[in-house]
């Protein structure tokens, strides 16, 4: 994950028939919110061999995706409910080549404490329309380092029932004879892979063993229907030997000598026709560490490994299938002044590069840039200070095996390719294009649907002024995370946001098309919760790092000591003067303009409130969320109602009213009790005397609590979800 986006939004309704304790289901039609495609690391990309056009991608954070005929993506696992939110993390994906219809996805999102799961092979038979869990008696770490590698699982040309998967985690490599039904541990592999980033790191991300980094088999040796005998496998070892190949279908394993032990294979990429396997190597397991590293040519029939790099420190490797001797290699971490690819037709005797000084400042792009499809993505919009095209941390390259022309390469941010490779080899000059429609892999941590103006906005940094066209801008100035945003209730045109960055503090008075305000005082500050006063004269910033601060009149800010630091807080829509916030089980009232607070109700037995929302048409209406269910109060907080059958409270939002002199619409993501309940999304249209379910069995949005809501005021039964990931 680079930074953050993707919500979804829907439209229709149809309420069911509902008893007194049943929660009934209305069935809504949610649709992604159109970004164009990205925004986040895409780990790996793999094409079938066998079948035309089919390949998959793999997400760090947002889970994998299947390639369609005009070059967009479908999501396979929007399924992913709370409960699974950690299948999102897809560390392996595996194509069958004998029978195409088949995919397996090895999923799982840590393996240190951050998640509790263990990691599971998603099994399906329809190209990922349907998956059938397998689980894994280990943790997968579809978000760790390392996860560029690959790919570390892999299904047999010969004998597609079985399959290899190579763990983390010391876990080693393990195969399936099932079609990965059920997994056993190969113990006859001499190492599980002893490196791990930073062994003394204390988190349990970097200092968690890398393990085994991919499996490839020799589909040249061996015959149909019989476990190919061939199979190479890299792993995570430095100062050994780290390349194995096993002669009797994994029974035993040899050591290959002659790569270099001291860095880590990332890639082992099988050219069948020149009967060789190519190697890229790294010190570092990637993806944002590794200076330098090589490629290597492996002669499968004399054993001998030649050096072929074509500078040091390349790590994404492809071979054109159709082109014995075509190999291309990417770049992991070229930093400046752009990322890199080799191409060489002559099997890394010589290569080629996609762009090359003519002389310094002056470069030679051998490429046609075309971010028509998610235009902010590009060096005019994007983070400035990069102004990269090609990308980075670019581990999957990948070129179609049944079309020489047609190429794709993942970077922390997007998948680039095009459709005219064989024109690097005559004119050396391509069509380099952002090709990852349909992908979406944000994480959003605010949105606001303001009463005029773009109906959305999205802490990722988009004002969404067309649900269906990607963005043509980020908010400038662009910051690597917004972590919140707030309209001013009288004059919505006004709109302040804060970054994670110190003193990321931008403000709008045009809807949030320009972001030119900003305010002193707080250099040190950074991230927490934003809110603007109903006239956008004084915003509240309850920050991560330095306490509550006010700033009225667009004076510096300064510290309010009457709420504690940490504070949950929200401006009253209405009333300029008025202000909320909470912290544990205690509700605070501003009614100077934030310069001081009094606590006034409490909020049941709470320890966590999450989220304050203010009817828009009525000052002092409000409603919070928190780790023991959700409240209202209409007494500007004095006292609240514990609103019956909700034990927890997430993201809240209220929304357009069902008729027009009724309450607003209000949507939660709750733990809701009663049959058709449980961890869900709902709406309630009376107050929450009853409610509906709004997410299915298909849009499952993963973890429930990192997900912010905001729900459209001027279209009644409109709602926003933002997800981590998706
Ligand atoms: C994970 O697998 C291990 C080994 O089988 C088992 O001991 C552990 O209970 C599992 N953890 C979870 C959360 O299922
Ligand atoms: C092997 O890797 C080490 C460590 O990065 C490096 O110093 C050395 O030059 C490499 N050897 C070759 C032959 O590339
Ligand atoms: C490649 O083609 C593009 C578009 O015509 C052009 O801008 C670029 O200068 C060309 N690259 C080189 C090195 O000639
Ligand atoms: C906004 O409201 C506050 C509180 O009523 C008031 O003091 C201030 O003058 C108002 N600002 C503007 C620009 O009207
Ligand atoms: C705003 O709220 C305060 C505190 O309740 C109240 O004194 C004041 O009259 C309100 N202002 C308006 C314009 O309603």
């Amino acid at each position: 994950m680079r930074r953050n986006l993707t919500l979804f939004l829907l439209a229709s309704s149809v309420v069911l028939a509902s008893a007194a304790d049943v929660i009934p289901a209305q069935s809504y039609n949610w649709k992604n919110v159109k970004i164009g495609g990205g925004g986040g690391f895409v780990p790996g990309i793999v094409f079938n061999p066998s079948q035309k056009g089919l390949a998959y991608a793999r997400t760090d954070i947002g889970g994998a995706y299947k390639l369609n005929a005009d070059d967009s993506w479908t999501a396979l696992l929007d399924f992913a409910d709370n409960s699974r939110w950690d299948y999102w993390g897809t560390d392996a994906l595996a194509t069958d080549p004998v029978d195409p219809s088949r995919l397996y996805l090895a999923v799982g999102m840590y393996t240190n404490f951050w998640d509790p799961n263990n990691g599971t092979i998603l099994i399906s038979k329809d190209q990922g329309k349907t998956f059938t869990p397998s689980p894994l008696p280990f943790k997968v770490g579809g978000n760790m380092p390392g996860r560029g590698l690959g790919e570390r699982l892999a299904v047999d040309p010969h004998s597609n029932n079985v399959l290899y998967f190579g763990a983390r985690s010391g876990h080693g490599l393990w195969r399936s004879t099932n079609f990965g039904a059920t997994w056993t541990q190969v113990t006859s592999l001499p190492s599980a892979g002893t490196y791990a980033p930073d062994p003394s790191d204390s988190s349990g991300i970097n200092s968690d063993k890398i393990g085994i980094t991919w499996v490839t088999f020799d589909s040249t040796s061996g015959e149909s229907g019989k476990a190919t005998p061939r199979i190479f496998v890299g792993v995570a070892d430095v100062g050994r030997e780290n390349i194995y190949v096993s002669n009797d279908a994994g029974a035993t394993w040899n050591a290959i000598p002659g790569f270099n032990n001291s860095w880590i294979a990332h890639k082992g990429v099988l050219s069948p026709k020149e009967n060789a396997l190519y190697v890229s190597e790294s010190d570092g397991a990637g993806p944002n560490d590794g200076s330098i590293g090589g490629v290597f040519k492996y002669d499968i029939p004399s054993g001998t490994v030649t050096n072929i790099s074509p500078v040091s420190g390349s790590e994404g490797l492809t071979v054109d299938l159709q082109k014995p001797g075509t190999v291309m290699v990417a770049a992991l971490n070229c930093w400046w002044p752009d990322g890199q690819i080799w191409r060489s037709t002559d099997s890394g005797k010589t290569w080629s590069p996609v762009w090359a000084w003519e002389a310094y400042p002056v470069l030679n792009r051998y490429y046609t840039y075309d971010d028509s499809l998610a235009p902010w993505i590009g060096p005019d919009y994007t983070i400035t200070t990069l102004d990269k095209q090609l990308g980075w941390w670019m581990e999957a390259l990948v070129i179609d095996p049944f079309d020489s022309n047609h190429w794709l390469y993942g970077t922390g941010e997007t998948i680039y390719g095009g459709h005219d490779l064989l024109k690097w080899d005559s004119t050396h000059n391509v069509t380099l294009k952002s090709l990852a429609d349909g992908i979406e892999e944000d994480a959003v941590q605010s949105l606001i649907s303001p009463p005029s103006g773009a109906h959305l906005l999205s802490a990722v940094g988009f004002l969404h002024t067309d649900l269906t066209k990607a963005p043509q801008t980020n908010f400038n100035p662009a910051w690597s995370t917004n972590v919140d945003l707030d309209f001013a209730g009288n004059l919505p045109s006004t709109l302040v946001r804060v970054g994670n960055g110190n003193g990321q503090i931008a403000i709008s008075t045009d809807g949030g098309v320009t972001w030119p305000g900003t305010i002193g005082g707080a250099s040190n500050a950074n991230s927490g919760k934003i809110a603007i006063s109903a006239n956008g004269t004084t915003i509240l910033w309850s920050s991560g790092n330095s306490g509550p601060l006010v700033s009225t009149d667009s004076s510096s800010f300064t510290s309010l000591s009457s709420i504690p630091s940490g504070a949950v807080i929200a401006s009253d829509k209405q009333n300029n003067s008025v202000f909320y916030a909470a912290v544990g089980s205690k509700f605070y009232l501003s009614t100077d303009g934030a310069q001081s607070f009094a606590a006034v109700g409490l909020l049941g037995s709470s320890a966590a409130p999450v989220k304050i929302i203010v009817n828009p048409g009525v000052t002092g209406d409000v409603w919070v969320s928190t780790d023991k269910g959700l409240f209202h109060s209409t007494n500007l907080g004095t006292t609240f109602v514990a609103i019956s059958g909700i034990t927890q409270a997430w993201a809240i939002a209220l929304g357009a009213p069902a008729t027009s002199n009724g309450p607003p619409a209000i949507f939660t993501a709750a733990s809701l009790q009663g049959t058709g309940g449980g961890i869900g999304y709902f709406r309630s249209d009376n107050n929450g005397k009853t409610w509906v379910k709004i997410n299915d069995a298909s849009h499952g949005f993963g973890s429930i609590s990192s997900n912010p809501l905001t729900a459209d005021p001027r279209i009644y039964g409109r709602v926003y979800i933002g997800t981590n990931g998706r």
